[in-house]
């Protein structure tokens, strides 16, 4: 497709453990375009967070990661870039959101200074202009009197405010790809619908496509456009939400949505769960081989 932003083409990688190398992504595959919302669920250390950190190259780069395949961001191959040019792309073409707000943060600069340090770093403006878009980027994400919010501290915002903050550096260059690996699991309900909706939004107004990371498959289905379900490493099934939640092929993605507890039924007394015999799902074959 010619407006696909990003490209993940039979993405491989593995990490050099003390028992030897270990394969945790398999052969994964997929693109989001222009404006999409792309879902990537599935259970804790099935290799989401991998897969999203290989594409911003934030795996170690001592020698202990390597890789199969490519990434092509905007057409360009992110694993066969320099540093320096990759250190380029990242906070400007491609961004990222963390789950917890706190820790993206730095705790002795103003909000000002750390949305101002990314436009200052990617953009040939100067302090003036860069602190009117900051102002412009802070009301994008829907805080209010932003102005005033420039000389705050994070510890002075709730935690919703605070992940307004980290997805206004994120956004403050325009991406074209936006990373948001668990955004909201660190937030109240209401919240978390209050930062859900505001990506959504974001990713219309200025087309930006978004890797939604999330185990609430929930939030998935109500954010993305297409989803994809990755277990032990592996895509096992993608499509549309509709395909995957309405029509699931795969064992495991079956057993995932079994396990939503109904809404408008009565709750059964005993939750339906996802066996850990990887034998129950037979039509996987072995994820996890050493190189
Ligand atoms: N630097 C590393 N060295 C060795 N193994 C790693 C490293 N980083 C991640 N892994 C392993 O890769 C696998 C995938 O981890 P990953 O963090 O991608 O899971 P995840 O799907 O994001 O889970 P969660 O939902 O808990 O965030 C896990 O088995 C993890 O232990
Ligand atoms: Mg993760």
């Amino acid at each position: 497709m010619a407006n696909n932003v990003l490209e993940v083409k039979g993405l491989s990688s593995w990490f050099a453990t003390e028992n030897g190398d270990v394969k945790v992504i398999d052969d994964v595959s997929f693109s989001i375009a222009e404006g999409e919302i792309f879902g990537l669920v599935g259970e804790s250390g099935s290799g989401k967070s991998v897969t999203s950190r290989s594409i911003i190259r934030l795996l170690p780069e001592d020698g202990s990661t390597a890789y199969e395949g490519s990434i092509l961001v905007e057409g360009t191959d992110v694993l066969r870039i320099s540093e320096s040019r990759m250190r380029a792309m990242r906070g400007n073409e491609i961004a990222m959101v963390f789950q917890d707000p706190m820790s993206a943060l730095n705790p002795v600069y103003t909000i000002g200074d750390q949305i101002m340090e990314s436009i200052l770093t990617h953009r040939r403006v100067g302090k003036a202009q860069a602190r009117k878009l900051t102002i412009e980027t802070l009301d994008a994400v829907g805080y209010p009197s932003p102005e005033q919010a420039l000389s705050k501290y994070p510890h002075q915002l709730s935690g919703g405010m605070r992940q307004r903050v980290v997805i206004a550096i994120a956004v403050a260059c325009r991406p074209k790809l936006l990373i948001a690996d668990e955004p909201t699991t660190a937030l109240d309900v209401t919240t978390q619908k209050q930062i859900v909706d505001l990506i959504l939004d974001l990713s219309q107004r200025f087309g930006m496509a978004v890797l939604f990371i999330s185990h609430d498959l929930n939030l998935v289905a109500d954010i993305s456009n297409r989803v994809a379900v990755m277990y032990h490493g592996r895509i096992v099934e993608q499509g549309t939400v509709e395909s995957i939640f309405d029509h699931p092929q795969r064992a495991y993605t079956k057993g995932l949505i079994s396990c939503i507890p109904p809404l408008h039924r009565a709750v059964p007394e005993e939750l339906a769960t996802v066996p850990a015999n990887l034998d129950e799902f037979g039509d996987l074959g072995p994820a996890k081989e050493g190189r």
